[in-house]
């Protein structure tokens, strides 16, 4: 079979985005758009990517830093012909050259290797990837003469009947470079936009007796580009509700698909069930019979099993053991370490923190850049005093400590194994395995006060009442 080579158009202006940034860079569940149809075609292993870059060349080549490509500029922009034409003597003339359009998130891997697949049975110099829409309006129409392909009118040269086409080009080709890149010499810009065409190789190809073949794709949800914001959110949704319908075939328990936004990068384990109102962003991992409720938002997390995420939790960039229960309303801040069994409950914010087995936050509490052995118990309100204005401090609770209510933790400080904290303290020392620490004042309760206070105060009438 010949060398695969693919040829990515991503110069363009894309002024239907409306943007001052290019169209490619708006992020598409995080990633820039650029990035979905390089993924989709890495697994196809080509031997070469030559990209062609244009407008915003310098920010779309950083997007793509990861991809083993090259690139090639195309300045002015005169057309996805002209581009092609500008990264030809970059392209080796043997082989087969798979040209694609940049902005094309929706194609998967499986319908990139059908086409390929459909074009290396056929005998075709020229394959193209089409597919019928209720609404072509803005794309390139497929131009039949006796069922075959004769050309391909843009949609802005089109008269009326060829508008009523219903079958477009994807902007998807695959050719045998050898008859093709010769071909190039002979576009024309003699169209509405004044650019060069690729789609006019069609035309130009069947004339001098090469064989054009439409691949048609049943299923446009596959295959549709991104020109404006309209399109990204629609190819959003599409990804969306595609990635929903393999978790659910996966044992997943959706509960409203309708309103659940799951990146397609992340992983959820077998009887999982996702309430309404959630959000898994990034490669994150949810192991299985979890239990995630409205309104959490989850970035770039590791959750183990049976773990229970109540409402309106935020957590971004930390792990979270078996059996761990978090929220209502937590805030699991970037590097936050939940061991087995923890229990952090509502109103509780962390921040690079590792709460080791068993221990529980369960109230009011801020804990930063702090190490909880196993078994601690974190009373209301405690707070970890980790910065003195200057830098940040480590705070340390070794295992079974128990800490009071409304204890401040002035870091660094570590409280050493079994110790206890009394309610109300303010620990600015290190306290002891075993002790007890205890800073607040003594109480003293002053008997028969209130009934003097008031009394007094009736008394003195005109006169500085006590405050
Ligand atoms: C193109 C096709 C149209 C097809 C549609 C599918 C042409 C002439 N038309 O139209 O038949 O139905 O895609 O989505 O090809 N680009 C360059 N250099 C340029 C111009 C464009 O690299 O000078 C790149 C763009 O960045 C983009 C791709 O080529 O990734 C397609 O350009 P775009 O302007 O989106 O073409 P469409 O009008 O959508
Ligand atoms: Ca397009």
């Amino acid at each position: 079979m010949a060398a695969l080579d693919i040829l990515v158009l991503a110069a363009g202006r894309s002024k239907r985005m409306r943007s001052k940034t290019s169209k490619l860079l708006h992020p598409l569940w995080g990633r820039p758009l650029i990035t979905w149809v390089l993924d989709a075609l890495q697994p196809l292993k080509p031997r070469r990517q030559v990209v062609v870059l244009g407008y915003q060349a310098g920010a779309v080549r950083e997007a793509l830093a990861a991809y083993p490509v090259e690139t090639v500029i195309q300045d002015p922009q005169r057309g996805t012909g002209d581009a092609v034409l500008t990264a030809r003597p970059q392209l080796d003339p043997d082989g087969d050259l798979l040209i694609l359009n940049a902005d094309l998130p929706l194609l998967s891997t499986s319908v990139l290797s059908g086409f390929v697949d459909v074009h290396h049975a056929s005998s075709a110099t020229l394959s193209l990837l089409t597919t019928e829409l209720a609404d072509p309006d803005g794309y390139g129409r497929i131009v039949r003469a006796g069922g075959q392909v004769s050309r391909i009118v843009e949609d802005r040269d089109a008269d009326a009947s060829e508008r009523a086409i219903r079958e477009i080009n994807c902007g998807v080709y695959l050719a045998r470079a050898a008859a093709v890149l010769p071909a190039l010499d002979a576009l024309t810009p003699d169209n509405a936009q004044g650019e060069y065409y690729l789609t006019d190789l069609v035309a130009s190809l069947g004339s001098s007796g090469e064989s054009v073949a439409a691949v048609v794709h049943p299923e446009p949800r596959e295959v549709l580009g991104v020109n404006d914001r309209a399109d990204l959110a629609e190819a959003f949704d599409i990804l969306r509700r595609r990635k929903l319908a393999a978790l659910m075939s996966d044992g997943v328990t959706i509960l409203d698909p309708a309103h659940t936004y799951i990146d397609p990068r992340a992983r959820i384990g077998a009887d999982t069930v996702i309430y309404p109102g959630v959000w898994v962003e990034g490669e994150s991992v949810i192991g299985e019979c979890c239990v995630v409720r409205p309104d959490a938002h989850l970035d770039d997390v590791q959750i183990g099993n049976r773990v229970t995420i109540k409402n309106s939790c935020v957590v971004t960039s930390s792990q979270i053991g078996d059996h761990a229960q978090v929220g209502p309303f937590a805030h699991l801040r970037p590097g936050t370490f939940l061991s087995e069994k923890v229990k952090v409950g509502n109103f509780v914010e962390t921040k690079k923190t590792v709460l080791g087995p068993g221990s529980k936050a369960s109230h009011l509490t801020y804990l930063g850049d702090a190490e909880l052995g196993a078994g601690v118990n974190v009373g209301a309100g405690t707070i970890t005093c980790n910065y003195d204005g200057k830098a940040k401090h480590r705070t340390v609770m070794e295992d079974g400590v128990f800490i009071g209510s409304d204890t401040q933790l002035v870091a660094p400080v570590r409280i050493g194994a079994g110790a206890y904290v009394g309610a109300g303290t303010t620990v600015t020392e290190d306290v002891p395995p075993g002790a007890l620490a205890v800073s607040r004042a003594r109480q003293r309760n002053i008997e028969g006060w209130v009934e003097r206070h008031q009394a007094g105060s009736g008394q003195k009438a005109g006169g500085k009442k006590d405050t």
